[in-house]
């Protein structure tokens, strides 16, 4: 029987904590078909496929000379993603990543000379920035909504990873944390809404150097941490906008809100970036309550929903891409968005501002105007 030229064939390679939800999101897409899943424990990868119905297993190199996959989404944890997105771009795959790109700015260059040499298209989480509530936000910006923006602000709070993660290791190490960890949809949120950066500053440092997991199923009592877990830095914006930004898995509680964005004439409030849909409202100086603004595109499921599960939009945006759509979560974005992540460590290092090589357009959106 022959293959549906109208579906696209992808491999999911890494089969963790993510998996699942990939799964369940990707089937929302009738035109992205899943048809391997990989592990570099191919008995994870085995155990994966039978609890969630997917037709092939196996290892890496297995995955990588399937010549029915035409996408890979790579879900390994972010210290291997560098030479995973690298291995199959070489192997002829178009690539889906998840954030980081990598997890440092030499291996993101390397993955996206990768890409360039190889011909082949890559995508990089965070594609929550796609999703109703970005989208909506980027609408009424570019519409005068609240005036020119002047400021903004981020608050990255604490995920808890190590109440609900069986193995939260991975998150107290260098290339994750708070920075790299949560910080790409804010960035990505912010970058989308108000262009590239410019200059970072930012002072960090680690709040507790040993924490408990308390997750069900944990495989690990205690975590040694190796990576600034309490970061403040100040962005400014080549639109002249200066973001003010605290990300950080020390702060367990707040009331801070996620995303604001402070124009000439009002204020915009932006829900949590880690997530598709929610409310975005606005202020005027002359209103005395605060508006919510109806979704400009369509809101995956109900907004209280759990919609993480709606992974999937992300590698839509590549396959479109491939078919000569806009190519929205794309690698020049990606790699911008982990030059600003990166520069706050670097920053608290070198005590000054660091000025940003890289720059990047701001996506289109989905809805012009
Ligand atoms: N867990 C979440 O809630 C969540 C949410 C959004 C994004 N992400 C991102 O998804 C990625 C994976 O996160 P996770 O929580 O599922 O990680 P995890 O540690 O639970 O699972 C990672 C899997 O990758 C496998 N792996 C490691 N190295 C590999 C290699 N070289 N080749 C093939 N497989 C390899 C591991 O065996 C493991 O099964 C990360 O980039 C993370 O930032 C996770």
């Amino acid at each position: 029987m022959g293959q549906d030229q109208t579906r696209h064939r992808i491999g999911i390679l890494g089969a963790g904590n993510i998996f699942g939800r990939y799964v369940e999101g990707l089937r929302n897409f009738p035109e992205l078909e899943l048809v391997r899943v990989a592990d570099v424990d191919p008995a994870r990868a085995k155990q994966a496929a039978a609890d969630h119905s997917v037709p092939a297993w196996g290892d890496d190199t297995e995955l990588l000379g399937d010549d029915s996959v035409e996408v890979i989404i790579n879900i390994t944890p972010p210290q291997f993603h560098a030479q995973t997105v690298i291995a199959a771009l070489e192997a002829g795959k178009h690539v889906y990543a998840e954030k980081p790109l990598a997890t440092t700015i030499e291996d993101g260059k390397a993955v996206l000379e990768a890409a360039r040499r190889c011909g082949r298209l890559l995508g990089s989480a965070p594609d929550t920035f796609l999703g109703s509530a970005i989208q909506t936000a980027r609408h009424a910006l570019d519409a005068g909504l609240i005036g020119e923006p002047v400021g903004a602000s981020a608050f990255v709070r604490h995920t808890r990873a190590e109440t609900w993660h069986p193995d939260p290791r991975a998150l107290f190490q260098p290339g994750a944390g708070p920075v790299l960890d949560m910080g790409p949809y804010y960035v990505a949120a912010l970058v989308n809404c108000l262009g590239p950066v410019r200059s970072v500053a930012a002072a960090t440092r680690i709040g507790a150097p040993k924490r408990t997991v308390t997750s069900p199923g944990r495989v690990v009592d205690e975590i040694d941490v190796e990576v600034s877990t309490h970061a403040s830095a100040v962005l400014t914006f080549a639109s002249g906008a200066i973001g003010t930004v605290l990300m950080s898995a020390d702060v367990w509680d707040t009331e801070l809100p996620r995303i604001e964005i402070y124009g000439t004439e009002g204020t915009l409030a932006l829900p949590n970036p880690n997530f598709f849909d929610g409310n975005v409202r606005v202020k005027r100086h002359n209103d005395t309550e605060w508006e919510v603004l109806s979704p400009v595109v369509g809101l995956f499921g109900a907004v209280d929903s759990p919609e993480q599960l709606r992974r999937g939009l992300g590698v839509q945006d590549l396959v479109g891409a491939l078919g000569g759509g806009p190519h929205r979560a794309n690698p020049e974005f990606a790699f911008h968005t982990l030059e600003v992540l990166t520069s706050f460590d670097a920053s608290q290092e070198e005590g000054r501002f660091i000025e940003l090589e890289s720059t990047c357009e701001r996506p289109q959106p989905r809805q012009s105007l």
